[in-house]
């Protein structure tokens, strides 16, 4: 799969791509490309944003320079799925993930201060996701949030199994995962549940399902 990010701080994913699952599948499943807005800007001095026309407090990114961007990495316009990170899109979901994970190709836009020019949301992305509902200072950890929910859902970024019972996967209903406990069997009086030390897998099996959430 191929994952562009548009960004300000192509740097600030140095750790993320350090960091397994995404350097498991780098290179093989995943290939991340970080674009900065300034290596393409039509603007001088590497500018990329302007006041808000109606007056008001803060900067908002061109739509002139996320299109040439978006020009010079793609030569036109992107037929995969070009998506804005924004407070006002909706909200990620692990259905959204999974959606995204199965394509071949997909483009974040990161934005900072007041955000995005409203053009680009219209017309150069095709879709605006949030995080959650409240507001960040820039789409950089949105987009790595992406990039990592993406990256463990790709074949080979998990070891054998560990990504199918999950919290919201199918195999879970939808649910949250059972509770986990490791050594030791007991700790300040807190004690395992007995069943997970009987070594009876069949009750194991069945006192997990009883303990999705
Ligand atoms: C300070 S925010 C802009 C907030 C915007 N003025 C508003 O009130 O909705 C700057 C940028 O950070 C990113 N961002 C902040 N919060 C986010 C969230 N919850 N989900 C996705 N991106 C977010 C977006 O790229 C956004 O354009």
């Amino acid at each position: 799969m191929q994952l562009d990010v548009f960004t300000l701080v192509p740097h600030a994913y140095a750790w993320l791509t350090e960091q397994r699952p995404v350097a498991t599948v780098l290179g093989s499943e995943l290939d991340l490309r970080l674009f900065s807005y300034r290596d393409s800007t039509p603007l001088r001095a590497a500018q990329v944003d302007d006041e808000p026309y109606g007056g008001g407090a803060g900067m908002v990114l061109r739509v002139d320079v996320v299109a040439a961007a978006l020009d010079a990495a793609y030569g036109g316009e992107p037929a995969h799925p070009v998506i804005a990170l924004s407070p006002q899109g909706r909200q990620l979901t692990q259905a959204t993930v999974e959606q995204l994970a199965s394509e071949r190709h997909v483009t974040l836009l990161s934005a900072r201060f007041e955000g995005f020019d409203e053009r680009i949301v219209e017309h150069l992305a095709s879709d605006a996701i949030s995080v959650g509902p409240y507001v960040l200072s820039n789409g950089d950890l949105p987009a790595m949030i992406l990039v990592d929910a993406i990256a463990r859902r790709l074949p080979g970024a998990l070891s054998e199994g560990s990504g199918e019972l999950e919290s919201f996967s199918d195999e879970l209903g939808g649910g949250l995962e059972y509770p986990h406990y490791t050594r030791p069997a007991e700790f300040r009086g807190w004690h395992v549940p007995e069943v997970l030390l009987s070594g009876d897998h069949a009750r194991i099996e069945s006192w997990r399902k009883e303990h999705v959430r």
